[in-house]
């Protein structure tokens, strides 16, 4: 297992996560109090399997590292997810660092990731790593995501990791580049060789993992083997070492056609809709607030 030493310079200390072992009984390299980047490359070596979630505020962020969730990535899907944008495009810098500071405010043991929204990159190194010291020093995190839709975004990948920020490149399905690729499509179709190339060159930019987004199984899996650092996979198939969903798909929370990867674990959508009609209901008969809930005397 990889040790820590005691943080020096008064760092916040990390608490033991509430979550059941990682392992559940064996030992893990992800038995840990608080999730680096190195564990999630010792999880790729050992052949162990990592779970990440997107999360945009403090409880969710709670529960979802109290139930050991390695990553939580507050991700650019909050345009849609949170704010109630038509697009993930839509989002800004400084409407996702409030996100950011919620999250990592509330996670222990989760390595909090935070998304480079759509624009905030495209103009060179200085604007991309710009960008990412804000999510870092006024939002708390521990890392960026960054989409990489062509090889000429490499060397912005190895301007952060130069700077010492460390950066998840998300390679497959890039959905800031939906219009330039066509619409939401599996990628990957046409051959692996430019994905693999891609993934490869990413690694030698100084990548500590990528996202592979909506790619063929095979594809993703020639991806994998590859490169040596891990891949968080998201419609990439079942050989990768991390698997993330956004969480109100996931849960349940949206209702609707789902895509393909996504495993619905909870239906919170009907739970809420059940709890606020009766809410309305105890409102209206008179039954709500009891005098339980007053304060009478
Ligand atoms: O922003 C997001 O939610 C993502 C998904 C691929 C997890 O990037």
């Amino acid at each position: 297992m990889l040790s820590e030493e005691t943080p020096p310079y008064g760092s916040a200390p990390h608490p033991a996560p509430t979550a059941p072992s990682a392992s559940q009984g064996q030992a893990s390299v992800l038995d840990v109090r608080k999730v680096r980047t190195v564990h999630l490359q010792a999880a790729k070596e050992a052949g162990e399997k990592f779970a990440m979630l997107t999360s945009y505020d403090a409880l969710t962020a709670g529960l979802f590292d109290a139930a050991g969730v390695d990553l939580l990535l507050v991700g650019d899907s909050a345009s849609t997810n949170v704010l109630g944008q038509a697009s993930t495009l839509e989002i800004t810098v400084d409407q996702m660092v409030p996100m950011v500071r919620a999250v990592s405010s509330a996670a222990r043991r989760a390595l909090v990731v935070a998304d480079l929204p759509f624009g905030s990159y495209a103009q060179g190194h200085a604007q991309a790593i710009e960008t990412a010291v804000r999510f870092m020093k006024e939002g708390g995190a521990e890392a960026v995501k960054m989409e990489v839709a062509s090889p000429a975004q490499v060397p912005l990948v190895a301007a952060l990791a130069g700077a010492g920020i460390p950066v998840m490149a998300h390679i497959g399905f890039t959905p800031q580049s939906e219009h330039a690729l066509g619409g939401y499509r599996v990628q990957g179709r046409g051959g692996a060789e430019a994905l693999v190339d891609l993934a490869r060159d990413l690694e030698a930019a100084g990548a500590f993992s990528l996202l592979l987004e909506m790619t063929k199984t095979q594809v993703a899996n020639l991806v994998d083997e590859t490169v040596s650092i891990p891949v968080i996979g998201i419609g990439a198939g079942d050989q990768v070492s991390g698997q993330v969903l956004v969480w109100q798909d996931a849960f349940g929370l949206r209702q609707g056609r789902m895509a393909r990867f996504v495993k619905q674990y909870a239906q919170l959508a009907d739970t809420l809709l059940a709890g606020a009609a009766d809410f309305r209901a105890d409102v209206r008969s008179g039954a709500y607030p009891a005098p339980e809930h007053r304060f009478d005397d």
